[in-house]
């Protein structure tokens, strides 16, 4: 089980003292077989790896740019981000895609720098509402995976975050039954295209420690993409203690 933090552009003031908190509660999640990551804005990620250096608290970052270098104002490389201490990278969130007009083709490009980075890299999908509306949901996390996962990906450092977009940040979650169809279409697609591999797929979409535990027990669902309530070592590390471990 993977349950990563996405603290968007938030932490600022009280993300120090809250990082803290989960690094201390980490070992305890990793003795159960529950893996931990941060992802919290760019600025905080060297500082953050520093203290995290040697616990089982991995820091991640929430985008990369697909080049290793050069001319683009404002934005950050893998390898920049690997030197700074990251071990994985967020890929496609839908508010990239929105904000930034991110399509398939450049998430497959930054999921192919990442990794080149060595990063583990988290790949998001995930429907509209007026997609799941009219019966597309499946399809359209199908078209996204098509397009956004080239075949060159090694499988070993790759994990899929289905995220309906309708569900981040709202407080509302599909069923479980609607969360076990699509992880389940997920993972025969992984398995087509990545035969033998185990890749995780993580729920993502207001996961908070009261719904972690039915949402973390549906099948094929490998762990969680939590923004809201991974501001909070508190909220974080009780939807890890949620997570079902291995002992
Ligand atoms: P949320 O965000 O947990 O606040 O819904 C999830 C995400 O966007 O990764």
């Amino acid at each position: 089980m993977l349950i990563a933090g996405n603290w968007k552009m938030n932490g600022a003031a009280t993300g120090a003292a809250e990082f803290d908190g989960m690094l201390a509660g980490a070992s305890e999640a990793a003795s159960r077989g529950v893996d931990l990551l941060v992802c919290p804005p760019f600025t905080m990620i060297g500082a953050f790896a520093l203290k995290a250096a040697g616990s089982p608290l991995s820091v991640g970052a929430q985008d990369c740019h697909f080049a290793e270098k050069g001319a683009h104002t404002g934005d950050v490389s893998a390898p920049i981000l690997a030197e700074a201490g990251a071990s994985a990278v967020i890929v496609g969130h839908s508010e990239r895609r929105t904000d930034h007009g991110e399509d398939d083709g450049l998430v497959a490009k930054k999921a192919v720098a990442a990794q080149q980075a060595k990063l583990k890299t988290i790949v998001c999908v995930g429907e509209t509402e007026a997609e799941r509306d009219a019966g597309d949901a499946v399809a359209v996390v199908a078209r996204q995976l098509a397009g956004s996962l080239p075949a060159s990906l090694n499988p070993q450092n790759l994990v899929i975050a289905y995220e309906p977009v309708w569900a981040i940040g709202t407080g509302r979650t599909p069923s479980t039954d609607d969360v076990a169809t699509m992880h389940g279409a997920i993972s025969q697609t992984l398995d087509t295209q990545f035969p033998g591999s185990a890749i995780p797929i993580l729920y993502g979409g207001s996961v908070k420690p009261s719904n972690a535990a039915e949402l973390l027990a549906v099948p094929h669902v490998g762990g969680a993409l939590v923004g809201g309530a991974s501001l909070k070592a508190e909220d974080f590390l009780a939807i890890a203690r949620a997570a079902p471990g291995n002992g």
